[in-house]
This record gives structure tokens, sequence and C-alpha cells, in this order.
């Protein structure tokens, strides 16, 4: 088993980085300076063992323990993000990271001499948090996000993609779909927080995951007209608000009637004054079902009952349903002494890349709170441990054979 010092130390490098004092959660957004501190960790991390690192046309960070280019069915890749939603937990991405270098580390120190690469990465901007749209990195590099849409994308303050971009000292040109760094990949196995109550009943430090939910983000923008709130009549008001927040329950009506789940955790109100009736409200809507029909019609309902409110819903971001790779799992699953097998309603770089054809499966780490995107998601340092085990296991397994 990995050594609990070694990890630790790995951890607690980063654990005050972009950490928000007063909530305890963190604030690492995609190029800003917490991700950029984030980064420049990562690099130093593979230089101290001398991993080759390459940034591809979307910024992800690949580290290469021997050369993927001469390698006639790709490398062995694992890693995660470094990036988090607004008041993130410390687990959800970084945990994924932490244990590929300390799984290097693992083989390394046991001689392990791998036939095939082992790459550990680094996804730019899985989250999301920051220009609305999740797994940036992994969906420009196989074409499913365009460059040009990509570098058009403002954050909160009006500052578009291609700006920070720029700010953080790179060239948003290079921006687009990229066969060589995905034709560097034989196989991909993201370990990841559990993000879900999943493992707690099941006395098991691991899974492995084999599907991930269809999901899609969604922006409804309501009317209204902006009056004064101290003299316009009830009757003659036309308040955004309201139809915010029937948008609000409609959304939660129509998961609990498909058996999906749907969340409104984002609204914008403008003006945005105490005593000013809303004259418009956006409110984005995040779905996920077990199924493409389920999804289909969760959000066809709030389509449906937002109407009402003369909403317009406009589609940002979809992924379909992902199986990850059948025998991958079975045989993570076998290799990990009969780890449970489980699926996920959370999104993943892992889930792209296997939209887009490549052999990938994840690994989750038992958490015993259950709760993720939050600083409340926890793993207990044993299950870390394990998890790095479980990696090291895996590594050692697809790196010295032709799976
Ligand atoms: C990413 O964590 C997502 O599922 O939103
Ligand atoms: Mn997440
Ligand atoms: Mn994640």
């Amino acid at each position: 088993m990995a050594q609990a010092g070694a990890f630790q130390q790995l951890w607690s490098a980063i654990a005050d980085i972009g950490r928000d004092t007063a909530t305890g959660g963190y604030r690492r957004f995609a190029w800003t300076e917490p991700d950029l501190r984030m980064r420049e960790w990562f690099t130093g991390e593979c230089a101290a063992r001398a991993l080759d690192l390459i940034e591809d046309r979307m910024g992800n960070q690949w580290a290469w323990w021997g050369d993927p280019d001469t390698a006639a069915s790709g490398g062995i890749v694992t890693g995660s993000h470094l990036d988090s939603v607004p008041d993130g937990g410390a687990f959800d991405g970084p945990l994924g990271v932490v244990s590929a270098l300390a799984a290097i580390d693992q083989l390394r120190a046991d001689g392990f001499q791998p036939r095939r690469p082992i790459g550990v990465v680094n996804f730019v901007d899985e989250e999301g948090a920051r220009f609305g749209v999740s797994c940036i990195g992994s969906r420009v590099i196989t074409g499913a996000l365009n460059p040009d849409r990509a570098r058009a994308m403002r954050d909160a303050d009006g500052v578009t993609m291609a700006e920070a971009i720029r700010r953080a000292g790179r060239q948003p040109d290079h921006l687009g779909a990229d066969p060589e760094t995905l034709g560097r990949i034989g196989v991909f196995v993201e370990l990841h927080i559990e993000q879900g109550r999943g493992l707690i009943d099941l006395g098991r430090a691991v899974a492995v995951g084999n599907r991930l939910w269809a999901h899609g983000r969604w922006r409804i923008e309501i009317p209204g007209e902006a009056n004064h709130a101290g003299t316009t009549r009830l009757s003659d008001r036309r308040d955004a608000m309201i139809g915010c927040a029937r948008a609000v329950l409609v959304t939660r009506a129509a998961a609990e009637a498909h058996g999906s789940l749907a969340t409104v955790g984002k609204i914008s109100i403008q003006p945005g004054g105490v005593n000013a009736v809303a004259r418009s409200a956006t409110a984005w809507l995040d779905a996920r079902a077990d199924g493409e029909q389920a999804l289909r019609a969760t959000v066809a309902q709030i389509e449906d009952e937002v109407a009402s409110s003369g909403a317009v819903v406009t589609e940002e971001s979809r992924t379909p349903q992902t199986a990850f790779d059948d025998a991958l799992v079975t045989r993570l699953a076998s290799l990990l002494d009969g780890a449970p097998v489980m699926s996920t309603g959370a999104g993943h770089d892992a889930g792209i890349l296997s939209n887009a054809g490549a052999r990938a499966a994840m690994i989750f780490v038992r958490n015993p709170t259950g709760v993720s995107h939050s600083p409340a998601e926890w793993a207990e340092p044993e299950d870390c441990l394990a998890g790095v085990a479980a990696l090291t296991t895996v590594l050692a397994d697809l790196s010295g054979s032709e799976p």
C-alpha cells in the first residue's frame, strides 16, 4: 500500500490553494490565480518525477512516464482535474491527480517497469464554474465543443475565455480538436471521489464506474417589467421573479415525475434592486437521468410549464448517456477483488473521452458523507490509500501487458 506520509505530503501542498477561509470551500476557477497555482504545482510534481509534460491545444496538462508517441496502441492514462465548483470540496478532481502521482511513486518503489507508457492528465475547466459549460478541456480536444464558441464564452465579469487564456499567458488561437493528443490515449482510467452514497453501505472502499447518466445544462430566460415595489399594484405587475420561482418548482416536479434529477442552482435577477420589480430573470437548469428518454421527458416538461411565464429555454450543453468500455470495467472489477460496479449522475472528462471513442472507465473512492460539490465532501485517509493501491494495481496490469 502507498505510503501514508507521501500521499499526505502531496495532499497538504495544495490544501490551501484557492480555499475560502470563511466557507472552507475551494474556488479554483479555470485560468484564475488559484487554478494557475494548481497547474504550477502539478508541473513541479511532474518535473520532480522526471515525467515529460505536454500541454495540448486546450491547455490540458499531460505528464508521461515513457514515450506515448512510440507506443503502437497509446499509453495508459489516469488523472482528473484540479479546478472546482464554487465552494467545492477538496476531493472532486484533485483526489484523482494526487492518487495518480502517488500510484506512479508506488510503481517505481516496487521497481515496476511499464511496457506501455503511463500518463497523468490534469484536465482544464472540468467543472465549468467560470464559463458555464463543463468539461471544456476534453470537449474541445475531442471536437465536441467548437473552439470559436469556447473562445467567445464569457464569465460573470464579461471576460471571454479567449481573454482569460491570454491573461494566463497562453495563446487562445491554438484551441481546437487535438487528434495527436487523443492518439496517445490507449486507455483512460479516472479515479474520483464518489459523489453519492453508493459505497457507504457496501463496506467497500472502492468501486468501478461503468456508466454516466445523460445530463445537460439549460438557460431559462424569464421576462418581466421593471417597476416600483412600493407603488405598482399587484395586478399590474409582470414580475420576472414569480416566473423564476415557478421555474424552480416545476423543475423539482418534473424530476419527481420522471425519476430523474433536476436542479436550479444559479439564478440572476435584473436589475436586482430590493425595491424594484424584476425586469428579467435567468435560471440555469442542470438535469440528469439514467437514460436519454427520462432526460428528454424531464426537460420537455419543464419547457412546457415555464412557457406560461413567457420563458425561453436554451440548451447550453448536453452529454449523452455514456457506457464505459465493458471489457475494461469487468477487468477492473476483477483486478480489484470483485469491486462493486456502479453508475453515476456526475459528469466526467472520462465520459467525454469515452463518447469520442476512447476506452475508458472510472474508479470511485468511498465518501462517508455522501456529499459532493460542498466543503463537506470527504474521504477517510485509509480510503484514499486504498484508492491509490487500486490505481497502482490497475496501472500495473494495464501497462504491463496488452489489454
Ligand atoms: C461535475 O462534477 C458535474 O457532474 O457537474
Ligand atoms: Mn465536480
Ligand atoms: Mn470531478
